[in-house]
């Protein structure tokens, strides 16, 4: 009965395999439709492969680029800023931003040392926050060098807090703490303990494109870059302007990918299955780190190590409405920093006056360990820290927060977390391993970007290598893309 039952079984299995190989013409699933899978497919269109098929797990596109309304505001609860503005390069990001007009903000920084607030309320006298800032300067420019003069030398990769310890500087103070999480954990969402000394010291992205971060506030949402890019390449509804391309499948959530010579079928999980030559997988490091997508055959040890070691770090914007400001507002205020004795509570914070004007809204952000636990707890909870913290600086008698909103990456099983980190112990050959393609299967999405992971402009630019490398093996016959050697030991 049972073994009737399962050849019974595998013929529908092989039927319906049939069925697929004989009405499908495709010849690339993209997986994922953010940034880097809408990038990737719009490469290969314009490389004449327009039979490819994007499936992509959530009811739109942009992926991490997502605006949402927080009353009455548009906001983002993704990416905010472009990166890297002002540089010897230009960021092409920063490029299009402009073409589109998008309504954006350079942050001012220059003044924060003067926002300093202890947590026994009130600000650190601007002497005293002037001499932290200038150690930590110095502390920096140490790191930095070192971090230079090692990779000259080619020696093994530390981690920025190991290079703290070098020039006996280690942040404890909470003060110190404060600026430390500033410099590091705000842009990385990863603690100094963590993170790569060689791979951030000098960081690509400030160094190639340029120190300034434009906030981008436009009712579009910055998502909209998304929207336009693929306007460029697939059908748009002349009615609702809505995209309406039969090769663009909402709703499909990739749970299975069988690969081999002869081509991928992945499965989604409403039964559905697809067939193609090649699939191009965008979905984040931290996605490919749970087993939501299973691979047939498993993917290979080194896939896989190089996958496993590297970090899906969680950076988390909360924002507070009030129903009046009682924070300073004009020029050289609108970023201040709460120095708690635990390192990374609710550390830095934003005034949304120049951003969205009359808005009564503050912005403050965590990350990591911070990051997962307000995650699981509710928003009233996490509003009733966040109140008692701004009694802290701000005294007992200012009001109750209105609204809040928690976004929650990490607990998300599309993306597990907000953008990757270079851990230490990873080095340029390991990551390398990260985009390069196991068979048919090839990779893309910011962890796989060069130069730039963790950025919209890292993945916008990864979808571009990465359709390239598979256009090249389409049509070259050039299927194994060289990458660095492994280093020699
Ligand atoms: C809170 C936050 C703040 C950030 N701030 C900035 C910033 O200020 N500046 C900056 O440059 N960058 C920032 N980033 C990073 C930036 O958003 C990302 O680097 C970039 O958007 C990633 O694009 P991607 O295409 O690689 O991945 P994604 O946008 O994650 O795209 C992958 C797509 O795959 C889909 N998917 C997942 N699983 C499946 C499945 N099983 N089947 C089908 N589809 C699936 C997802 O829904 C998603 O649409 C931030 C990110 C976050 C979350
Ligand atoms: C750190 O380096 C910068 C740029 O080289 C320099 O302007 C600054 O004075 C240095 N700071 C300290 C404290 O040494
Ligand atoms: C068009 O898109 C908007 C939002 O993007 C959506 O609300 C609307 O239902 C869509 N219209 C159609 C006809 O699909
Ligand atoms: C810097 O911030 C302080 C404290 O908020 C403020 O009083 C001062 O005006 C600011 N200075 C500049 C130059 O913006």
């Amino acid at each position: 009965m049972e073994g009737l039952e399962v050849r019974g079984l595998l013929l529908v299995w092989i039927l319906g395999l049939s069925f697929v190989t004989a009405t499908s013409a495709t010849s690339v699933i993209v997986i994922g439709a953010g940034m880097s899978g809408i990038t990737a497919a719009k490469t290969l269109s314009e490389a004449g492969i327009k039979d490819f098929l994007i499936l992509e797990a959530t009811n739109r596109i942009g992926g991490r680029m997502c605006k949402t309304t927080f009353q009455g505001l548009n906001v983002e609860i993704g990416a905010n800023w472009v990166e890297g503005v002002n540089g010897k390069q230009m960021n092409p990001i920063w490029d299009l931003a402009q073409k589109l007009k998008l309504r954006n903000f350079q942050s001012d920084y220059d003044n924060v040392t003067a926002n300093i607030y202890t947590h026994h309320g009130g600000l650190y006298p601007h002497a005293v926050a002037t001499v932290a800032f200038d150690v930590a300067d110095e502390r920096s420019n140490y790191t930095t060098a070192l971090s230079t003069s090692m990779s000259r030398n080619k020696e093994e990769d530390i981690s920025i807090l190991a290079s703290q310890r070098l020039c006996n500087k280690v942040p404890t103070s909470p003060l110190d703490m404060a600026i430390d999480y500033y410099t590091y954990d705000y842009e990385f969402a990863e603690p100094p303990r963590i993170t790569s000394l060689q791979n951030t010291e000098p960081l690509p992205t400030f160094a190639n494109f340029g120190e300034d971060l434009n906030f981008v506030a436009d009712t579009r949402g910055y998502e909209s870059m998304v929207y336009h890019i693929a306007h460029q390449f697939l059908t748009t509804s002349k009615h609702t302007a809505n995209i309406s391309d039969p090769r663009l499948l909402l709703n499909k959530v990739v749970r299975e990918i069988r690969y081999s010579r002869s081509g991928v079928i992945v499965k989604t999980e409403d039964g559905s299955m697809y067939r193609a030559k090649y699939a191009m997988v965008s979905v984040s490091i931290g996605v490919l780190q749970t087993n939501l997508i299973k691979f047939h055959p498993d993917l290979p040890h080194w896939k896989l190590l190089a996958l496993y070691q590297f970090n899906m770090a969680v950076y988390t914007k909360i924002l507070l409405k009030f129903p009046y400001k009682f924070w300073p507002t004009g020029p050289g205020t609108e970023f201040f920093i709460y120095a708690d004795e635990k390192r990374g509570y609710y550390p830095i914070w934003q005034q949304m006056e120049n951003n969205y004007p009359g808005s009564n809204v503050l912005l403050v952000t965590v990350t990591d360990d911070e990051s997962r636990r307000i995650e699981q707890q509710s928003d009233e909870e996490t509003k009733a820290e966040a109140m008692e913290v701004l009694r802290n600086m701000f005294g007992k008698n200012i009001p109750d927060a209105k609204a809040i909103l928690v976004p929650r990456w990490w607990s998300n099983r599309f993306y597990k977390g907000s953008f990757s980190n270079w851990p230490i112990g990873v080095s340029r050959f390991e990551y390398d391993q990260i985009r390069a393609p196991v068979g048919n299967v090839y990779f893309t999405g910011e962890h796989t970007s060069e130069h730039y992971n963790g950025y919209v402009h890292g993945a916008y630019l990864s979808g571009i290598d990465s359709a390239q490398m598979l256009v090249d093996c389409i049509k070259k016959g050039n299927c194994e893309p060289k990458f660095e050697g492994r280093p020699k030991k």
